[in-house]
């Protein structure tokens, strides 16, 4: 990442993250600031331990983007588990899954909540026999997954590589690699810890916090890390600190100074394709929808007469358009049926939370409204507002024409990809009521290739 501030333009990069981790709490099914908080408590102890500040700046980000990969595990473990991965993942997060009597209690705790008797009992053994044969491949993806988006967005290899092996422990018991020892990055054992911590903290206060540190120490945690952290003791004004305030003031003042990242323009666009990835990442079937709709925008932009500027800034909503989906069940974005009146409500609210998201980012604030209007429709019969057309920019309309496009001519659970003379047909069915003419003409126009970004 751009550190530098040559460029014109530059934003403080712990205000981008910060606020985008946000998107990665709701997708792990944690209290929004979950990730922050662990940044917090990940740099009282490096401040304990006086760090290096090269090494503290890895630390910082390394812990805000921990689970940049882990949106990838989000539909299969709805799926095994035939309920809400939010708040299986969340579950999760309070379980000692090393030992396996505790994770076989947790999986008979939540799976397949609506069902019960034999139904269940078959859908828990399923659960518990596949995860035995997954659970390296499941882990490891979403291992590799973060590392390459931490990567991708310039952060340091040892950021990167941090990420990776997050949930290494101490004493070989944990995964991808199962390391021993110092053989784990000192980063990855420090957020280990502090994520740990985070969670029993938020949930039970920082006596539990202290209580799953202690009765870890030597196990998942390393032991001297463990004891710096036990020397915080639940007193310390870090405590109310933490649940006081997440807002990014405080990230800004934990930033290491020395390695004070900034986010030029071309910063900005890696962080907008990275967290695509992230967005893309949470459903099989929406593989590579973000990237997609990204393609199609720039292209009816440009066929539009957009100027360089315009075309950037767009091609950013498009990239981010979906980041609210990350706030949704994929029991719900998965499901090969008809949606219940509940589950569309729970989808419908989608463009909200990328709104709420991307509004809260100076450098996005710009293109969150649009980004929050790609299901919304010339008439007003779209969503999440339900606004007609004298509310809808261009930019909103082309979201609307490209998400669509995208969607018809991507293979989908419950049917194969259109034509793309399909997809333009259903497309020129509803212009002037729904989509805009002027940018399906556009996009026809344009010549662009389906799925040339595959
Ligand atoms: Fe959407
Ligand atoms: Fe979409």
């Amino acid at each position: 990442m751009s550190t530098s501030v040559e460029s014109s333009v530059a934003f403080r990069l712990s205000e981008i993250i910060g606020a985008l981790s946000h998107a990665l709490d709701l997708t792990e099914g944690q209290p929004v600031g979950h990730s922050q908080r662990s940044c917090m408590i990940s740099m009282e102890i490096a401040e304990r331990l006086d760090l290096p500040a090269r090494m503290r700046q890895d630390l910082f980000y390394a812990a805000l983007l921990k689970d940049a990969g882990c949106s990838s595990s989000s539909a299969r473990m709805a799926e095994l588990f035939d309920t809400d991965d939010r708040e299986l993942k969340r579950e999760f997060s309070f379980v000692e899954w090393t030992s396996g009597s505790d994770f076989v209690r947790y999986a008979a705790r939540n799976v397949a909540p609506d069902s019960s008797g034999v139904a269940k009992a078959g859908k828990l053994l399923r659960a518990l026999w596949t995860i035995r044969k997954e659970a390296s491949e499941l882990n490891e993806a979403r291992c590799d997954r973060g590392a390459r988006i931490v990567a991708q967005m310039g952060f340091s290899a040892e950021a990167a590589e941090a990420v990776r092996a997050l949930d290494e422990h101490w004493d070989g018991s944990g995964r991808p690699d199962g390391l021993v020892g110092d053989a784990i990055p000192l980063i990855s054992r420090i957020t280990c810890l502090a994520q740990t911590a985070e969670v029993f903290m938020s949930a039970g206060g920082p006596e539990a916090a202290i209580d799953v540190v202690r009765a870890r120490r030597g196990r998942w945690f390393d032991p001297e890390i463990a004891d710096v952290f036990l020397a915080i003791g639940p007193d310390d004004p870090l405590w109310m600190r933490i649940v006081d305030d997440t807002a990014a003031e405080v990230l800004r003042d934990l930033e290491p100074a020395a390695g004070l990242a900034l986010a030029d323009e071309a910063g900005l666009d890696r962080v907008a394709e990275a967290f695509a990835q992230v967005i893309d990442a949470k459903s099989p079937y929406t593989a590579s929808h973000s990237v997609g709709v990204a393609a199609y925008a720039v292209a009816i932009g440009r066929e539009a007469g957009f100027d360089d500027e315009r075309v950037r800034a767009l091609r950013r909503a498009a990239l981010l358009h979906d980041i609210g989906k990350l706030g949704v069940s994929n029991r719900i974005l998965d499901k090969p049926a008809k949606l219940t009146d509940e589950e569309f409500t729970a989808v419908r609210l989608h463009p909200l939370y990328t709104f709420q998201i991307l509004s809260r980012i100076t450098p996005f604030a710009d293109i969150a409204e649009a980004a929050a209007a790609h299901h919304e429709r010339l008439d007003g019969r779209g969503y999440h507002r339900g606004v007609g057309a004298e509310h809808l920019s261009p930019e909103a309309r082309i979201l609307a024409v490209a998400d669509v496009f995208d969607a018809l001519t991507a293979d989908r659970p419950y049917r194969r990809p259109l034509d793309p003379d399909v997809a333009f047909e259903i497309l020129w069915k509803d212009a002037g009521a729904a989509f805009d003419p002027l940018y399906i003409s556009a996009l026809a126009g344009s010549g662009i290739e389906v799925g040339c970004f595959a």
